[in-house]
């Protein structure tokens, strides 16, 4: 398996595999930047990828992903990410998270470890009682999530207003994709606003969940992307957006928490080509780091910074007419220039 040729290798500083077969662990930690202070954050996925390779491609797309979000937020951090092969639900364990605080330990403090997609604040609990680089304002943030679902309901709130000239969300026609922990509280945020939710999720019990609460129209995980809407939500894992899927899609806005959401670069053009505006994921899924680095603080502050995503994304929606060039390339340009202006390496 190349590492250095990978499509997605991107110059990455640092990537580590770590395994301890006693206990299970097999993990990659990929580093992308580190940025001026010498370290880089990042959340641990853990998650049954069919082999070694969906596992890499995962913890580089993630990893750069970060650097990007982190650099447009400009927080002076590079980007990072920990993948551990396993399923969350039977393959975790007391052992297996000590190992990975073990991991994280020998990388010295370049790589500060938070949660993702499999991982729990009480997982990072056990985690760092064999490292202390543990991202803890993360944690104790709390409710990381219900910030990220902030966040996207003011991303979503700016394309609506640009692409559809709607100025409330009441009545607004969204297909959420993915139940979890963001999905879930942005439903409940949509459905406050007056939305009309059709919702789909692989796990039948979270679909459920949400229909009987909201009184969400429930569709199988596969027709979402059919659902006439006026926004795509996708709330669940990567490459939602494909050569396949693109074509099905009946909405004029795409808004959603997923990080790496476009299979490949080119998708957005596919989406500019189809006229649906589509608010690049390292903006509208900012809020869960906003979150972290506002810990503690005042709760107006924290809900002006989330406020806030809805001004960057306009901001990217107007380069990339200015430019003519997709949202995508925008908010990577705006990106690439904050990094370089703050002396780090695009
Ligand atoms: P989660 O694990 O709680 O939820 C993901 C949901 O997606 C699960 O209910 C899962 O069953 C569902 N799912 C998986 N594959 C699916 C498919 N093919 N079709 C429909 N549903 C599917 O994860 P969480 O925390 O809600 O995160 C969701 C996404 O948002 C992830 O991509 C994550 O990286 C991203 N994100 C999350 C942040 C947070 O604060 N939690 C911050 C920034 C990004």
């Amino acid at each position: 398996m190349s590492v250095f040729d990978h499509e997605a290798f991107d110059g990455h500083e640092h990537v580590s595999f770590f395994a301890e077969p006693s206990v299970g662990l097999r993990a990659i930690i990929a580093i992308h930047r580190t940025g001026p202070l010498g370290m880089a954050g990042g959340g641990c996925r853990m998650w049954p990828y069919r082999d070694e390779r969906a596992a890499l491609a995962d913890a580089l797309r993630l990893s750069r992903a970060m650097t990007y979000k982190l650099a447009l937020l400009e927080m002076p951090a590079g980007g990072a990410k920990a993948v551990v092969i396993g399923d969350s639900k039977t393959d975790k364990s007391e052992a297996l998270l000590l190992a990975l605080g073990r991991a994280v330990e020998r990388l010295g403090g370049r790589f500060v470890i938070a949660e993702d997609v499999g991982t729990s604040a009480r997982d990072l609990e056990v985690v760092a009682r064999a490292t202390s680089w543990v991202n803890r304002a993360a944690a104790d943030a709390g409710d990381t999530a219900g910030a990220t679902a902030y966040g996207v309901v003011a991303a979503m709130r700016a394309a609506v207003k640009r692409r559809l000239g709607r100025a409330d969300l009441d009545g607004l026609r969204v297909a959420v994709q993915g139940l979890g922990h963001v999905g879930g509280a942005l439903c409940r945020e949509l459905a406050r606003a007056g939305a009309q939710l059709v919702v789909a999720d692989v796990d039948a019990g979270a679909v459920s969940a949400i229909a009987r609460e909201l009184g969400a129209r429930a569709v199988a995980p596969e027709e979402i992307f059919d659902q006439p809407a006026d926004v795509f939500a996708p709330c669940a894992l990567a490459d939602a957006l494909d050569d396949g899927t693109v074509p099905r899609l009946r909405c004029a806005v795409i808004a959603g928490s997923a990080n790496n959401q476009l299979a490949h670069p080119r998708i957005a053009d596919a989406l500019a080509a189809r006229d649906i505006l589509w608010a690049p994921d390292i903006v509208a899924n900012a809020g869960g780091v906003i979150a972290s680095a506002s810990r503690g603080g005042d709760e107006r502050v924290l809900r002006a910074r989330l406020d806030g995503i809805g001004a960057l994304v306009e901001a990217v929606f107007a380069r990339a007419e200015r430019e003519r060039i997709s949202t995508h390339e925008a908010a990577e340009r705006t990106a690439r220039e904050r990094l370089a202006g703050a002396g780090g390496r695009p």
